[in-house]
């Protein structure tokens, strides 16, 4: 596992530990490579109803999608506990490695922020690693549903006037709403949407928004530990046709977060929870 020449390895360690990353910047090479992760382990068999673990029929066609993806070269690894330099010193912990105490931190410490510099942008290799902590969610079937629409720069107004027009067919009237939508995206120097592209069955739909839920929180858990603000946003405009077309993702996706991300200017305010209540049923 690489030490150094990722620009954000020392960000997101815990989560990218059993992971080997080889990065490459989007203006550099027009070369994009992207091998998948874990390929030889096609054909593992579910846990639940004992069918063979097939990839989505049509994977070629994914591949070719993620050959668009210009970032990353994975490799899932077995998890080895602490990383050797090779001259024996450990220098880096694996997730196997990450004590609880530090997991249960950043999951604690991630709050819904939207106190966010609109002026400093979010670099695009971050954005990059964030939506590849988004794939390692769990994924019935490795269907691969989630898609990614990054919005920034002169995007984000336009972005906000088709809320405005969302709420207008919804027939909001009120101009100081209608123009305080508009404005709503510039708000962040970036808005990472988040979709579920289209199943007709049912069962696997659901499965599917599930698995870019968990997804997102992967993303925003990785967002968190790389020092940034996000905040997961959702309402009419995320349920408009004209939202998955702005955002050129397939017809009949279906946006799950429109996430607002950037560098903080302050800190959310504090939240709780309630103690979790856990019926154990052992008998
Ligand atoms: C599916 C989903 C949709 C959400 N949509 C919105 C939203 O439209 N507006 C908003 O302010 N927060 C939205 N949130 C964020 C929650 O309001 C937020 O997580 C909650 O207030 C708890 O705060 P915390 O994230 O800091 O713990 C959404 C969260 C989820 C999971």
């Amino acid at each position: 596992m690489k030490s150094s020449g990722s620009p954000f390895s020392h960000r997101v360690d815990p989560f990218l530990g059993p992971v080997e990353f080889a990065s490459q910047d989007r203006q550099s090479s027009n070369d994009h490579e992207c091998a998948r992760a874990g390929k030889e382990q096609e054909g593992d068999t579910d846990h639940d109803d004992g069918q063979t673990n097939d990839r989505h029929e049509n994977s070629s066609q994914q591949l070719e999608h993620m050959a668009d993806s210009p970032w990353l070269v994975l490799r899932s690894q077995p998890y080895r506990g602490l990383e050797s330099s090779g001259g024996g010193a450990a220098i880096r912990p694996t997730v196997a490695g990450m004590d609880l105490e530090a997991a249960l931190s950043l999951i604690t410490g991630r709050r819904t922020n939207l106190r966010i510099d609109p002026e400093r942008a979010v670099p695009e290799s971050l954005i990059a690693t964030l939506c590849e902590a988004a794939v390692w969610a769990p994924n019935h079937k490795l269907t691969e549903p989630w898609r990614f629409a990054a919005i920034t720069g002169d995007a984000r107004k336009n972005l906000g006037e088709l809320a405005a027009r969302v709420l207008v067919d919804g027939g909001v009237t009120d101009p100081a709403r209608l123009e305080k939508t508009t404005v709503k995206y510039l708000r962040a120097p970036m808005m990472l949407v988040v979709a579920c592209a289209p199943d007709p069955d049912p069962v696997r739909h659901a499965e599917d928004l599930a698995a870019v839920a968990a997804g997102i929180q992967n993303l925003l858990l990785a967002a968190t530990s790389a020092g940034l603000a996000s905040y997961w946003g959702t309402g009419l405009t995320a349920r408009s046709a004209a939202a998955v077309e702005f955002c050129r993702f397939e017809a009949g996706s279906e946006i799950v977060a429109m996430v607002y991300l950037g560098w903080p200017k302050g800190d959310a305010p504090p939240t709780d929870r309630h103690p979790p209540v856990v019926n154990w049923v052992q008998d």
